[in-house]
């Protein structure tokens, strides 16, 4: 099985190079090595050229705003994304070309063509207005990977209703949380979605979220699942989909928008156990997809791009929805799983639509992998000229093993490094002008200032390492944390001064090239998603039987890292396989199945420092069997001791 975390040394000394085609480079959108040094020099002209490419009822009067940590674009400028994404298309050929290709897990499929899409978005949007719906009340989205999905959110940003959309697979009481927190007054779902042949209960989840939520006034019910739907309706407070938009006009006029109105809010995982609800706001955000997709993705009229991940996370809200229909092209959307009914369905889903751009995540191709080449050889994936891959660091392995049998040894490679604050891809090669080697992202997208630096901030030199950080302000940047500017400030901006902290450790090898090392903070990367230690431990010490519990990220061969939890039980109480059990389900209840963790450890004491802080770095240590770090900080360093014999005993 693949090495998933090669040492730093081995990745620096990666030597197999690859330059685009001439070909590519011929054909590609962006292919002037010069626009780097273009952008560097004028970095507000560039963004300013993009925001030119597209839509506005008003123009802005200045293009940035920079008050750090605290920034504007695009200022007085008057748009809407919405706009943007559909009618900006509806004259000319584009107005009856496929906007979305979708694809259900059962096999079924629609096709919605530009002038389609604008339709279904503006009855809704006339259904959400007849609810009562106005400019700037918070949506939450709660839904599988249906159409109505993107429909939704399009609805909502046109009539300027910011949406939050709670990734599926999330607990009921996750929901809730998130829907507390916005003050949410609608919630979009469905009677189910498919997963793995199952059907996830989303609306009777929803109905046990919402026991708490006292903004809640209606609940708007896609059918998807329809006879197999096992919940029920509430008077008064739930409405189909399907009735909703019975009979709404087909036209909503798209409300102009200020540029820097909330355009959406997403919550993410931080160092505490409350997640982070991200703000980001119209006219910066549109800006940074649009020009992201245009030039890492070399977008084209007649590509077919398909990006696999949900749109319940941020890759899905830029990649799927706004940054493809910004520029105009026919986005692939797939409801279910990757090995449902079969190991090959990825593949089976580019050679049916012809998919010539393909964009996951190292964790899938890791999964790919080790269930063997057979599956994507059965398939004729000719038809692919450009790959991309996100969400955590890829191994050199990996990289190789997706160039080799999904990109047929010919096609560009694009690892594109960014965040849920970040809005869009700020790290990744270009796919008409870098030379990409295997597990670096390369190199900041023009206009964009990254560094790696040292704890005081200097910049670190070739083969060094030190703190990923941001030094300028790019459009689709967060513009705070909902509810909480402190805490905004308190996370990115206070490291230091004015610069942003993105929370990732990196290397910079002999070409300027970044290697992202993953996280140096309390987060843990599993399978691409954030998870927070302390929404873990706060899950665990919520189960009457726990009196204390620390969790860390594990290597996993193919989730790239997995949850660990080392617990203590209340006295009284003894540990058992059934207890282990137990306690992975209650995380799963309380978080999602995301969160659960892989290994439980049922410890007598947690190694902690003198002030009382648990040092999850030596549990760490213990759990992948490195030699313990400095112990010297220990209040007992008898501790760390006894729980590292006692893990080998139990491995
Ligand atoms: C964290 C952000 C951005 C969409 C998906 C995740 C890690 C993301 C890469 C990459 C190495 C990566 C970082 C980052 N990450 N892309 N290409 N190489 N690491 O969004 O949930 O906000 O997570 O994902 O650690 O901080 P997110």
């Amino acid at each position: 099985m693949a090495e998933i975390s090669p040492s730093i040394e081995a990745l620096l000394s990666e030597e197999r190079r690859f330059p685009p085609s001439q070909e590519f480079i011929d054909q590609a959108n962006v292919n002037d090595p010069a626009v780097y040094e273009r952008a560097d020099a004028d970095y507000e002209g560039f963004w300013e050229s993009w925001a030119e490419e597209l839509h506005w009822f008003e123009k802005w009067d200045r293009v940035l705003q920079w008050d750090p940590p605290f920034a504007q674009w695009f200022i007085g400028g008057k748009t809407n994304i919405s706009y943007n994404c559909l009618d900006r298309h509806l004259t000319g050929a584009r107005r009856n070309k496929a906007a979305i290709v979708w694809e259900g897990e059962p096999g079924d499929w629609q096709v919605y063509t530009y002038a389609d899409l604008h339709r279904e978005v503006c009855r809704f949007a006339n259904g959400l207005k007849s609810l009562g719906v106005k400019k700037g009340d918070r949506i939450t989205l709660y839904m599988p990977m249906i159409p109505e999905l993107a429909i939704a959110m399009l609805a909502c940003a046109r009539i300027g209703a910011p949406h939050s959309i709670v990734f599926g697979g999330f607990s009921p009481e996750s929901l809730r949380d998130r829907i507390n927190d916005c003050e949410g007054t609608v919630v979009i779902t469905a009677d189910g979605g498919y997963r793995r042949g199952g059907i996830i209960p989303l609306k009777q989840n929803t109905d046990e979220a919402l026991e708490g939520t006292p903004t809640v006034e209606k609940v708007v019910v896609v059918q998807r699942v329809g006879d197999k739907f096992e919940g029920s309706m509430k008077e008064g407070r739930d409405i189909w989909w399907h009735d909703l938009v019975e009979g709404q006009s087909r036209v909503c006029p798209a409300e102009p928008m200020d540029s820097e109105d909330m355009l959406f809010i997403l919550y993410t995982s931080g160092t505490t156990g409350k997640p982070k609800g991200v703000v980001h706001t119209t006219g910066g955000y549109m800006v940074g997809t649009y020009a992201t997709v245009k030039w890492v993705f070399d977008m084209k009229e007649e590509d077919v791009y398909w990006c696999t991940a949900d749109i319940g996370w941020v890759t899905g809200h830029s990649y799927i929805v706004y940054g493809p229909l910004a520029n105009g092209a026919t986005s692939v959307m797939y409801e279910g799983a990757p090995d449902y009914p079969d190991r090959d369905r990825f593949w089976d889903i580019v050679e049916k639509y012809r998919a010539t751009i393909v964009y996951t995540a190292p964790t899938a191709i890791r999964a790919c992998m080790r269930w063997g080449e057979e599956h994507p050889k059965k398939h004729d994936l000719s038809s692919v000229r450009l790959l991309g891959t996100v969400g955590e660091p890829i191994n050199p392995e990996a990289w190789m093993w997706y160039r080799k049998n999904i990109g047929g040894d010919r096609v560009p490679i694009v690892d594109t490094w960014w965040q849920t604050e970040t809005g869009s891809i700020l790290i990744t090669p270009l796919p008409g002008i870098t030379t990409t080697t295997p597990g670096s992202a390369t190199k900041p997208f023009p206009g964009i200032q990254a560094e790696i630096v040292d704890e005081k901030g200097a910049p670190v030199g070739p083969g060094q390492g030190g703190y990923l950080v941001l030094k300028r302000p790019w459009p689709s940047m967060l513009r705070t944390i909902y509810g909480d500017p402190d805490r905004y400030v308190e996370q990115y901006w206070s490291r230091y001064p004015n610069i942003y902290f993105t929370g990732d450790g990196a290397k910079m090898d002999e070409n300027g090239f970044f290697w992202i090392l993953g996280r140096v903070d309390d987060v843990i990367n599993v399978a691409g998603h954030r998870i927070s230690t302390m929404e873990v431990e706060s899950a665990l010490v919520d189960h009457n039987a726990v009196a204390e519990a620390a969790s860390i990220g594990k290597s996993h061969e193919v989730k790239g890292q997995g949850v660990v939890a080392f617990v203590t039980l209340k006295e009284g109480i003894d540990t058992s396989a059934e207890m282990e059990q137990v306690l992975k389900q209650h995380v799963r209840t309380k978080i999602g199945a995301i969160a659960r963790p892989d290994e439980i450890y049922f410890t007598a004491d947690l190694p902690k420092t003198r002030s009382g802080k648990i040092m999850r770095r030596l549990l760490r240590d213990i759990a992948e069997g490195r030699v313990l770090g400095d112990t010297t900080t220990l209040a007992d360093p008898a501790v760390v001791e006894m729980l590292k014999q006692q893990y080998e005993d139990e491995e």
